[in-house]
């Protein structure tokens, strides 16, 4: 989206004019929104205005801003130690959180942990952990695909062009088109699942012509593909990817960066696929904004002995207590069958809405991870990237925090915990938006 100051007050303009003057231009910005605090699902910029929170921090908050019993957690960390190195030493806290983890890691059997600080630094992690293990280098990713920005990863992301530009890739990467029915990019049989076709030309395009499948370490996929667009994988892909997986040693790697920790309604959106993964990255929604990530994987993969990876701040101990109240959170308020019920309640409500709006192209989404992508024509399925930025613009204006993805939709991720009321208001303002925008670009 093209940045705008309008919607932001006069405090919040000079703090951008001296946040433009002082920090890197590479920060991409959605629009005008200068944060003074939060609590829950709102949020208040530094002139006093009062948002409704859609987006969460990008998906990262999902049980809300500053929840109090996370935030106790965290104060109890802050009285004891912030930092030590758990490359280097041991302590409890990074025991539990990776006990908590293992116990709710959609694999069966036994699982370790490695904790960094990011998204990023978890696919990293996965990479070097599917090469050291294999003994392969190359992968497979998707077009679409956002897995962070540090060299490993961004060999991977493929959602925007202008994120590649002038990088050179750190790993070898082969890219194919994720299993979006809704704009198939492959020919198939009419009567045959999208998700079928797309595995058939690893298999047979791929894997015949360019790249042996013994020198393949890993696949690596969002569950749901975020940034591309929240788009859920067709029917039949993934058991059939698993199933390629296993037949030639290739390690599957999960990214539930976004999609992860009850997001969807699940511990781990690939539950929605009955497949297990052999690695999995997580950040995000774990740490309430506290920064962690890291990664799952089978027990019998971290082959890797000490020295081979690590970190002086990963998995630290603020982090680690503010993320193991986060699950706790998420697990004693039920908040994956809020998610549930929540997401149910939005999809119906946009569902409705379809029927006025001529330029909803899609509703699509499981449980709090709802995508919305907006077309010229439902036929033709013309991209409507000015009304879908008007809409975004326009809500923020009104007092709704909203975010994009994918070439011409939007995103719905609030807090798991957003109280209907709220849900309610922030939908009346997307509409009141949608109208303007249909007014202005249909
Ligand atoms: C699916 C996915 N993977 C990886 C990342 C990168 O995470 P980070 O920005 O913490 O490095 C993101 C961030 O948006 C993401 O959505």
């Amino acid at each position: 989206m093209k940045f705008s100051l309008d919607g932001a007050g006069p405090l919040g303009h000079s703090w951008i004019e001296r946040d433009i003057a002082s920090l890197s231009p590479s920060y991409s910005r959605e629009y005008a929104l200068v944060v003074d605090h939060a609590q829950g699902s709102e949020v208040w910029d530094v002139d006093g205005r009062r948002f409704i929170d859609f987006m969460a921090g990008v998906a990262v908050l999902n049980v809300g801003h500053r929840h109090p019993y996370v935030q106790a957690a965290v104060e109890e960390q802050l009285g004891k130690f912030w930092h030590i190195c758990l490359s280097d030493f041991f302590y409890p806290q990074a025991v539990t959180l990776a006990e908590k983890l293992q116990s709710i890691a959609p694999m069966d059997g036994a699982t370790q942990v490695y904790f960094g600080n990011s998204g990023t630094e978890a696919v990293e992690a996965a990479i070097k952990l599917a090469m050291y293990n294999t003994g392969r280098t190359r992968f497979i990713g998707f077009m679409g695909a956002f897995h962070g920005r540090t060299l490993g990863s961004l060999s991977f992301t493929a959602s925007k062009a202008v994120q590649r530009a002038n990088y050179m890739a750190g790993v070898k990467v082969y890219h194919v088109p994720y299993p979006n029915a809704y704009r198939p990019v492959l020919a198939g049989p009419p009567d045959e699942s999208y998700g079928h076709i797309v595995v058939d030309y690893i298999e047979e395009q791929l894997f015949r012509n360019i790249l042996s499948p013994t020198d393949v370490a890993g696949i690596l996929i969002e569950p749901v593909q975020g940034e591309g667009g929240y788009v859920i994988p067709a029917p039949g892909f993934f058991p059939r990817l698993r199933e390629l997986c296993d037949r030639y040693g290739i390690l599957l790697m999960v990214d539930e960066i976004q999609s992860g920790a009850g997001r969807t309604g699940h511990w781990w959106a690939v539950e929605h696929e009955n497949v297990q993964p052999d690695i999995l990255c997580f950040a995000k929604g774990i740490g309430s904004g506290m920064p962690i990530g890291g990664i799952i994987a089978r027990k019998e993969l971290m082959t890797w002995g000490p020295g081979s990876h690590g970190s002086t701040y990963g998995g630290n101990p603020v982090a680690a207590a503010s993320a193991l109240a986060t699950l706790e959170v998420i697990e004693r308020e039920g908040l994956r069958q809020q998610a549930i019920d929540s997401g149910e309640f939005i999809q119906d409500a946009l569902i409705e809405m379809e029927t006025r709006h001529p330029s909803i192209g899609q509703v699509r989404g499981r449980g709090l991870m709802l995508g919305i992508e907006f077309v010229k024509d439902r036929h033709t399925k013309e991209r409507a990237v000015d009304l879908r930025n008007h809409v975004i613009q326009r809500a923020f204006e009104m007092g709704l925090l909203l975010i994009p993805c994918g070439v011409n939709a939007l995103r719905m991720t609030p807090p798991l915990n957003i109280e209907r009321p709220l849900i309610e208001e922030g939908l009346h303002l997307f509409e009141q938006a949608l109208t303007e925008a249909e007014a202005r670009f249909l």
